[in-house]
């Protein structure tokens, strides 16, 4: 078992700095930061939300913190999360223990619909984690992740929903929901949807 004790960022500064300083990062862009880098990322946004991941003998293995969340979360808000432990605990089977105890913190303390998770598409142990978990890959973006002094990498994208949090189920993404379209005649013609192929309307609003 693994439990979330609550990061204050400014009364735990000491300790976050050690573990962020001390430990490597290797799918994440600038790997290793500085003491300086850490204080200015406190000083910022992104840490409203964030917890230590806590071993049951009380230890503090790994920081687990959400993004694009505001200080009064509403429901279509999409928190994106940030896990890290520590390089001695890696490859135990906490990654796992971890990502759901923070599933169930999320949804339980905000009235969210979709929580969101994005790495590296070289970051397995993190793909395996998300999909043993019940997240589902929503995204692939070529390219879309910087890497220094190499070419950019691969982005991959997973989400789980609150409903599917809940019922213990998991929705598949709708990859193939776009109608056929045979040389003029087509399955969309008794849908309201744009018969010239134009993108006026929108899947949701926004
Ligand atoms: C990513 C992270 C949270 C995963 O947690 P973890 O407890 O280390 O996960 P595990 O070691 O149990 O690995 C999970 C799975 O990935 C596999 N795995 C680990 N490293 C692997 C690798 N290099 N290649 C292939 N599979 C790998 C494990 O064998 C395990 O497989 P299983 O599902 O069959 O049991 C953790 O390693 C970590 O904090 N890494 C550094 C920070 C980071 O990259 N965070 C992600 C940012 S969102």
């Amino acid at each position: 078992m693994v439990t979330l004790e609550p990061l204050d960022p400014v009364a735990h500064r000491d300790a976050v700095v050690a573990f962020l300083t001390h430990n490597a990062f290797p799918f994440h862009s600038g790997g290793t930061p500085t003491a300086s880098e850490v204080l200015d990322r406190l000083d910022g946004e992104g840490w409203t939300h964030a917890w230590w991941v806590r071993t049951d003998q009380g230890e503090r293995v790994g920081i687990a913190r959400l993004d694009d969340i505001g200080v009064d979360v509403v429901p279509d808000e999409t928190p994106l999360f940030d896990l890290r432990l520590g390089e001695g605990h890696r490859g135990r089977g906490i990654g796992r223990l971890a990502l759901r105890a923070l599933t169930d913190q999320v949804f339980t303390q905000f009235p969210v619909r979709r929580f969101e998770g994005c790495t590296r598409e070289d970051n397995l142990a993190m793909r395996r984690v998300l999909t043993a978990c019940g997240w589902v890959k929503e995204a692939h973006h070529r390219e879309a992740w910087p890497v220094t002094g190499a070419e950019p990498m691969d982005a991959v994208n997973y989400a789980v929903l609150r409903r599917d949090w809940e019922s213990g189920t998991i929705t598949p993404v709708r990859f193939d929901d776009l109608p056929t379209w045979r040389s003029g005649v087509t399955d969309l013609e008794d849908r309201d949807e744009p018969q010239d192929g134009s993108c006026t309307r929108r899947a949701s609003p926004g």
